[in-house]
C-alpha cells in the first residue's frame, strides 16, 4: 500500500478530522453490511421491508424479531483494527469527530470517544410513544416489549427508512464537517443522505478528502486520495505510518 509523504504531512498537520463511517467499517468484525444479501430466515426480506415504520405497525413482533437477531449477531462481533486505528487517530488529533451510520456501537468499544451515531444504536430502544429511550428492557417471548413509563410499544432506537435523522447529532456533523481540513469516507456506498452529501460539503471548505472502500464509489472521482481494500487492513497501516 503506498503512502504518499503528502498525505502524511496532512495526517500529522491536521487540526480538525471529521471521520464518516458505514457497514463497511465493520465488516471485518463479521458484520453483514447493508447492501450485503440477508441470511437464514431473513433472506426472504430486504432490510427496507423492516427497518421502517410502516413495516412495524404492520407486524411489530417481526421487525422486533429481526433486531433481536441483529443484536444477537452483535454478541459475537468485536471491533476490528480499522476501529482501532481510528480510536489511534482520534487521540493524535486535536479535534476529531467521528459520524457513523453502523448502529452496532464497536466505534465506542473500541475507544473513540467523539462519535456522533447518525442511525442510532442498536443497544438502545425508544418508546414509540412516549420516545423514552432505555438500554435494558424485559424481552418477552410473545410480544414486543412495553414502556416502563407509559406502556406505549418499545421500538429500536434506530433511524429507520423515511424517518428524519436524530437532529442534534445532524447538527453536530454539519457543524464539524464545515469546519473540517481532512475528512475521511470510509466503508459507506454513499448512497444515503445527508451522509453522501457531507464530504462534498467538505470538499466546497476545501478540505483533503481521503477514501477508504473495497471498491470505487460514486464519491471517489471526487477525493483526494482513494485506497481500495480494507479498512481493517488500511487504516492501521496510515496509523502506523503517521504516528509509528
Ligand atoms: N473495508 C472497506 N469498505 C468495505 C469493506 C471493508 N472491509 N467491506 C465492504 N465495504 C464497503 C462496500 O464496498 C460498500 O461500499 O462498504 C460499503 C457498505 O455499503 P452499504 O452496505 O451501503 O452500507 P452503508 O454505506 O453504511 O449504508 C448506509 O444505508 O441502508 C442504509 O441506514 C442504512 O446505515 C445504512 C446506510
Amino acid at each position: 500500500m503506498n503512502i504518499s509523504a503528502e498525505l502524511l504531512s496532512f495526517l500529522r498537520g491536521a487540526s480538525r478530522v471529521v471521520v464518516l463511517t458505514g457497514a463497511g467499517a465493520s465488516q471485518e468484525s463479521g458484520l453483514r453490511t447493508f447492501r450485503d444479501s440477508q441470511i437464514g430466515l431473513w433472506a426472504q426480506y430486504r432490510p427496507e421491508e423492516l427497518a421502517s415504520p410502516e413495516a412495524f405497525a404492520r407486524d411489530p413482533k417481526l421487525v422486533w424479531d429481526w433486531y433481536a437477531w441483529r443484536r444477537e449477531a452483535l454478541k459475537g462481533a468485536r471491533p476490528n483494527p480499522g476501529h482501532y486505528a481510528l480510536a489511534e487517530i482520534e487521540k493524535n488529533t486535536p479535534e476529531f469527530t467521528l459520524i457513523t451510520q453502523n448502529v452496532d456501537g464497536l466505534h465506542r468499544m473500541a475507544g473513540s470517544r467523539n462519535i456522533l451515531e447518525l442511525h442510532g444504536n442498536l443497544q438502545r430502544v425508544r418508546c414509540a410513544d412516549c420516545s423514552s429511550v432505555a438500554d435494558v428492557w424485559d424481552e418477552d417471548a410473545e410480544s414486543t416489549p412495553r414502556c416502563a413509563k407509559c406502556g406505549g410499544r418499545l421500538r429500536p432506537d434506530v433511524v429507520w427508512f423515511g424517518e428524519s435523522l436524530p437532529l442534534d447529532q445532524l447538527e453536530k456533523a454539519v457543524k464539524a464537517t464545515r469546519a473540517c481540513d481532512l475528512y475521511f469516507s470510509i466503508g459507506t456506498s454513499g448512497v444515503v443522505q445527508p451522509a453522501a452529501s457531507l464530504a462534498r460539503a467538505a470538499k466546497s471548505i476545501g478540505a483533503i478528502l481521503v477514501e477508504i472502500n473495497a471498491e470505487p464509489t460514486p464519491l471517489t472521482p471526487a477525493v483526494d486520495f482513494f485506497f481500495e481494500g480494507k479498512s481493517g487492513e488500511i487504516l492501521p497501516a496510515l496509523a502506523q505510518a503517521a504516528w509509528g
